[in-house]
């Protein structure tokens, strides 16, 4: 791909145009699954099964439970990530990030990071102070929640099978965020 980085945007996308761009954000996960990522699903995942995923997370962005961001070069989705929000009464300070995905024609540019910091950011907009994800050990998205400043808190061997079935590791991540206005240093994580 010949795009300079900052020729894509990252934005967020509400719910009607998520839902016209169904086919795209489906694109994207069979994709991954293709690339052999363990993002849930197993390789015999096919485009209709993505688009019903999707389909899954549409509402919540109506109800504003989660926000979804993509990477948009004007002409297609080129990777997204979504922000959930903890619905529990009792976690209104956590929200846990999900589907961050960057088509394989796309990777190694940054976009990946500057999709986790635009979520971590909007999640820190909206009182959002701790969030947690999972992922494949040894994954590049792994790499990527390390080097963005995400702190380990455990690998449960055998979690999930892998794309061709065989059973991996995952690690779990969690990361404090914190308010510029606040004692602690800007947006940085305490573990
Ligand atoms: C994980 C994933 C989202 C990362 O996306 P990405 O856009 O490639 O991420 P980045 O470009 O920010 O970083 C990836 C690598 O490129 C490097 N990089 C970033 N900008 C670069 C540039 N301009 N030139 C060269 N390398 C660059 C980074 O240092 C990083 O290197 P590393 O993996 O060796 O540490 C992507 O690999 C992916 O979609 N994987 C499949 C789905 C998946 O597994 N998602 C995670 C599920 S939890």
């Amino acid at each position: 791909m010949t795009h300079k980085p900052f020729d894509i945007a990252i934005r967020t996308i509400d719910q009607h145009e998520a839902e016209t761009r169904e086919g795209e954000l489906a694109d994207l996960l069979v994709d991954a699954v293709a690339s052999g990522a363990s993002v849930n699903f197993m390789a015999d995942f096919a485009h209709a099964d993505a688009r019903v995923f999707w389909r899954g997370q549409f509402p919540g962005l109506g109800e504003g439970s989660r926000l979804l961001f993509v990477a948009d070069d004007g002409r297609r989705l080129l990777g997204t990530v979504v922000l959930t929000f903890a619905p529990q009464p009792n976690a209104p300070h956590r929200a846990e990030i999900g589907k961050m995905l960057v088509h394989s024609d796309a990777r190694r540019q940054g976009l990946g990071a500057r999709l986790l910091t635009a979520a971590e950011q909007a999640a820190l907009a909206n009182g959002r102070t701790l969030l947690m994800l999972d992922t494949a050990s040894g994954s590049a998205g792994e790499r990527l929640y390390r080097r963005c400043g995400w702190t380990e808190y455990g690998v449960v061997p055998d979690h999930s099978h892998t794309p061709a079935g065989a059973l991996a590791p995952t690690t779990f991540f969690f990361k404090r965020l914190v308010s510029p206005n606040s004692s602690g240093p800007a947006g940085v994580e305490q573990a």
